[in-house]
């Protein structure tokens, strides 16, 4: 479940705030979440996986579209991805 490609973990702090990490499911985060705030709201976000699913839900309440299946891969991307511990 926080499984990355191969040569997505080297760069470490490099990815401290400008840009998502490179790893499934960013093109759709940047389609889907950027639409509303763009990604810069929440590229510096550190959240567990419960929170994430609470911040998606809520953003949904607020007008997201995506469909389930869009909603668990984003949720998986963002989990693995925008974790405690991940510059
Ligand atoms: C329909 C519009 C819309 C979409 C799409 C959207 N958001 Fe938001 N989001 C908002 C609004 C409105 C706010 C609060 C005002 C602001 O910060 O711009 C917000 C704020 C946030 C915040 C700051 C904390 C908070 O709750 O206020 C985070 C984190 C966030 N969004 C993440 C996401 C993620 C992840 C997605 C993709 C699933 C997403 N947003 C998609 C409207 C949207």
């Amino acid at each position: 479940m926080t499984s990355l490609p191969a040569g997505a973990a080297s760069a470490g702090s490099q990815l401290a705030s400008a840009d998502l990490p490179e790893a499934p499911g960013k093109a759709l985060v940047v389609r889907v979440c950027g639409k509303c705030h763009g990604i810069g709201t929440f590229v510096r976000t550190r959240m567990s996986a419960q929170q994430w699913q609470a911040e998606v839900d809520d953003m949904v309440a607020r007008g997201a579209v995506a469909t389930a299946a869009e909603i668990r891969a984003i949720v998986d991307y963002l989990a693995a991805n925008l974790r405690y511990g991940m510059l």
